[in-house]
């Protein structure tokens, strides 16, 4: 394999709520691909999320080791590594975390404030992805406004717009249509032809299985051989 754009080496993360410990992650090891789309399937409860969260850097890990494009996560300090995480990382969430008083415009440019792109092509970016989401009909709307699936299309349009070297997508294509999907699916595709980007997918869906370039399965936060 070309040098990882993620590795983990024996990652553990459990979940503490008062007396009650819970082993989310239990010890996972892995390398994942660069510039290809990996898949990671599970049943729920299995740690996906939380694994697709400690790779974002949002959160650590107890133990182990976390590289994400060659770069050791867990060394940097909370300044660098938010800012390594705005650089490099788009995350789609599961429940989508839009910011509620913002349009789908307002949303989709917020990472590119982050990143000091000045106005009129920070305009130019976001209405272009937001065409290729197909919501340029709702860029005014806020969060409360859209359907469960357009939400998810705005939380998708947010993650690519920055054009990141790595995306985190958590169940990207749960909420939508067959249709919409498939087009969702082929604007990550394109995507990672035109940038190389690498994609990480947590999925129950067939369709985005299929177009799994390497799989992983995990099971009571650990992986399946
Ligand atoms: N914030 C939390 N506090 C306590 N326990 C948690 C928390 N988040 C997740 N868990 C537990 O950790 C385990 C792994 O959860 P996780 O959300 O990573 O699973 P998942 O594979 O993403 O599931 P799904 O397919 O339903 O999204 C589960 O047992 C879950 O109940
Ligand atoms: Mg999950």
């Amino acid at each position: 394999m070309k040098d990882p754009v993620v590795r983990l080496q024996h990652v553990a993360r459990a979940y503490r709520t008062g007396a009650v410990t819970i082993p989310a992650i239990r010890d996972i090891s892995l390398d994942i691909a660069p510039r290809v789309f990996t898949v990671i399937v599970g049943p729920s409860g299995s740690g996906k999320t939380t694994l697709l969260n400690m790779v974002g850097c949002i959160d650590l890990p107890d133990s182990g080791q976390i590289a994400v494009s060659g770069q050791d996560v867990l060394a940097l300090s909370d300044n660098t590594l938010a800012d390594f995480r705005a650089r490099h990382i788009g995350y789609v969430f599961q429940a989508f975390n839009l910011i509620p008083v913002l349009s789908a415009f307002e949303n989709v440019e917020y990472p590119l404030l982050l990143l000091d792109i000045p106005a009129a092509e920070r305009r130019r970016k976001v209405l272009a992805m937001l065409a290729a989401v197909g919501l340029e009909a709702q860029a005014n709307q806020r969060p409360n406004e859209l359907s469960g699936g357009q939400k998810q299309r705005v939380a998708i349009a947010r993650a690519l717009v920055k054009e990141p070297a790595l995306v985190l997508a958590d169940e990207p294509t749960a909420n939508l249509d067959s249709v919409t999907g498939a087009a969702i699916i082929a604007l990550m595709r394109q995507m990672q032809e035109s940038f190389h980007t690498s994609f990480i997918f947590s999925t129950h869906d067939e369709r985005l299985m299929k177009e799994a370039d390497q799989t992983f399965t995990i099971r009571d936060g650990m992986l399946v051989p």
